[in-house]
C-alpha cells in the first residue's frame, strides 16, 4: 500500500474522446456548457476538442466554436488534439492552453487513424512540437493501442516503449498510454508499463483506459502501484474511437473518482458536481451514463 500516491491528477477527455464518437450531434453551446460543468466539478485539465479533418471526425468540426464559447477559468487547462501543423494553427487561433499529438504503437492503427505510418506520424509531429515550443505551449503525446490493436492483435511492450520514448524526446511533457480498445488485463498492463518505465520516468506518464471489457479500474490500480499519477477518463463513460471498431467508452470519471475517494487519494474533484455534469450530458445524449458509480449515486 505504501506505493499508492496521496494525490492523483485526472485528465477529463469526455468533451473530445467522448463526444467524437457520439451519433447524436450536439450544438457547440451544449459542449461548451459541459466543459464549464466539468470545471465547476474541480477538473483542472479538460480535453475540450480536436483540430482534425472534419471529413474524418465530423463531431469535432466545431471545436473552434466550443473553445470560443467556454467561459474559462484561469486555473483550468483547456487542451486540443492536433495531428499536424494545420491542427496546431487551429488550436492556437482558438487559444487552447495545450495541444496533444497522437500516435500509435500499431502500424495498422496509425494508418487507419491518421493515414500514415508510425514513422511518418513522428515526422509530422516534429514541426508541431517545434512550433509549440516557440509558442510556449505544452505538448502532450498519446500512444494508442498500447495493450492491443483492433487490426493487429497483441502489441509488443517494447514497441510501446520505443514510440513513447520518441515522443518524449520530441518535447512532449507527458505521454498518455492508451488502451484504445480496452483489451488490457492487469498483468499485461504491468508488463507494458515496466517496458515503458525503462525509457520514460513515471512522472512523465499518464494512463488512458477504455473500459470495453470492464478491466479499466483494475488496470489503473496497477498503474498507480507502478508510480503513474495521471489518469485520463471521461464522464459518464463517454467515448470510443471511430477507428477502433467495437471499442467502448473511456473509463468513467465517476468510477475512477469513486475508487480514488475510497482509497483516500486526493483529486480535487467533487462527486456531486461531477454527477450534475454527468446527468446533463446523459440527458442530451438521451441515455443513462455508462458509469456504475453514477447510476448508483443518481438513483
Ligand atoms: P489525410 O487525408 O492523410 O491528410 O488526413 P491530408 O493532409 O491529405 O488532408 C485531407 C483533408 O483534410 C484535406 O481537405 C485537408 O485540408 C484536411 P480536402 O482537401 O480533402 O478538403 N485537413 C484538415 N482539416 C482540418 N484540420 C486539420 C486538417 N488536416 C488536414 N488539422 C489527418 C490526415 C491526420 C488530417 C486525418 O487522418 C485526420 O484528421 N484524422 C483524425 C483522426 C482522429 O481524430 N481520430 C480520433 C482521435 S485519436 C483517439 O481517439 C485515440 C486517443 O483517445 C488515445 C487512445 O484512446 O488510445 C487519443
Ligand atoms: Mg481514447
Amino acid at each position: 500500500m505504501s506505493k499508492l500516491p496521496q494525490r492523483v491528477s485526472i485528465v477529463e477527455v469526455g468533451p473530445r474522446d467522448g463526444l467524437q464518437n457520439e451519433a447524436v450531434k450536439l450544438d457547440a453551446a451544449i459542449k461548451a456548457k459541459l466543459v464549464e460543468k466539468l470545471a465547476e466539478a474541480g477538473l483542472k485539465r479538460i480535453e475540450t476538442g480536436s483540430f482534425v479533418s472534419p471529413k474524418w471526425v465530423p463531431q469535432m468540426a466545431d471545436s473552434d466554436k466550443v473553445f470560443e464559447l467556454v467561459n474559462r477559468r484561469d486555473d483550468v487547462n483547456y487542451s486540443a488534439l492536433t495531428p499536424n501543423m494545420r491542427g496546431f494553427e487551429g488550436a492556437v487561433a482558438a487559444k487552447a492552453d495545450e495541444v496533444a499529438i497522437f500516435g500509435a504503437a500499431s502500424q495498422t492503427f496509425s494508418q487507419k487513424n491518421i493515414n500514415c505510418s508510425i514513422e511518418e506520424s513522428l515526422e509530422r509531429f516534429a514541426p508541431v512540437c517545434a512550433a509549440a515550443r516557440d509558442a510556449n505551449m505544452p505538448v502532450r503525446g498519446y500512444v494508442s493501442c498500447v495493450l492491443g490493436c483492433p487490426y493487429e492483435g497483441d502489441i509488443a511492450p517494447q514497441q510501446v516503449a520505443d514510440v513513447a520514448a520518441k515522443m518524449l524526446e520530441m518535447g512532449c511533457y507527458e505521454i498518455s498510454l492508451g488502451d484504445t480498445i480496452g483489451t488490457g488485463t492487469p498483468v499485461k498492463t504491468a508488463q507494458m508499463l515496466e517496458a515503458v518505465l525503462s525509457k520514460v520516468p513515471a512522472d512523465k506518464l499518464a494512463v488512458h483506459f477504455h473500459d470495453t471489457y470492464g478491466q479499466a479500474l483494475v488496470n489503473i490500480y496497477v498503474a498507480l502501484t507502478l508510480g503513474v499519477r495521471v489518469i485520463d477518463s471521461a464522464l459518464a463513460g463517454l467515448g470510443g474511437c471511430p477507428y477502433a471498431k467495437g471499442a467502448s467508452g473511456n473509463v468513467a470519471t465517476e468510477d475512477v473518482l469513486y475508487m480514488l475517494n475510497g482509497m483516500h487519494i486526493e483529486t480535487g474533484v467533487d462527486m456531486s458536481s461531477l454527477l450534475k455534469a454527468s446527468a446533463f450530458i446523459s440527458e442530451h445524449l438521451q441515455r443513462k451514463p455508462a458509469s456504475k458509480a453514477a447510476n448508483a449515486l443518481l438513483s
